[in-house]
């Protein structure tokens, strides 16, 4: 988890909470795994679609996972 600190500052506040409950609950993925894999390269929702099968029920937590990339695929502000 800590290697994925520094990159969980750039969620605000309401996006860091519940990160070990689901955030698809259609498909149960932890919102954890979500982050990581966009941690981790998938830039897009088809990329984290790919990788965590999140968002491939209904879509209800498209919208979620769109603003978690927006948040983490910022360029540092340092
Ligand atoms: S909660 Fe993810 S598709 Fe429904």
């Amino acid at each position: 988890m800590n290697e994925y600190a520094h990159h969980l500052d750039k969620l605000p506040a309401i996006l860091k909470k519940g990160l070990g409950r689901d955030l698809c609950t259609c498909n149960g993925v932890v919102k954890m795994d979500v982050i990581k894999a966009i941690i981790d390269g998938a830039t897009t929702i088809e990329e984290v679609r790919r990788e965590t099968y999140a968002s491939t029920g209904i879509g209800c937590c498209a919208q979620q996972i769109e603003r978690l990339i927006e948040c983490l695929c910022e360029p540092d502000t340092e």
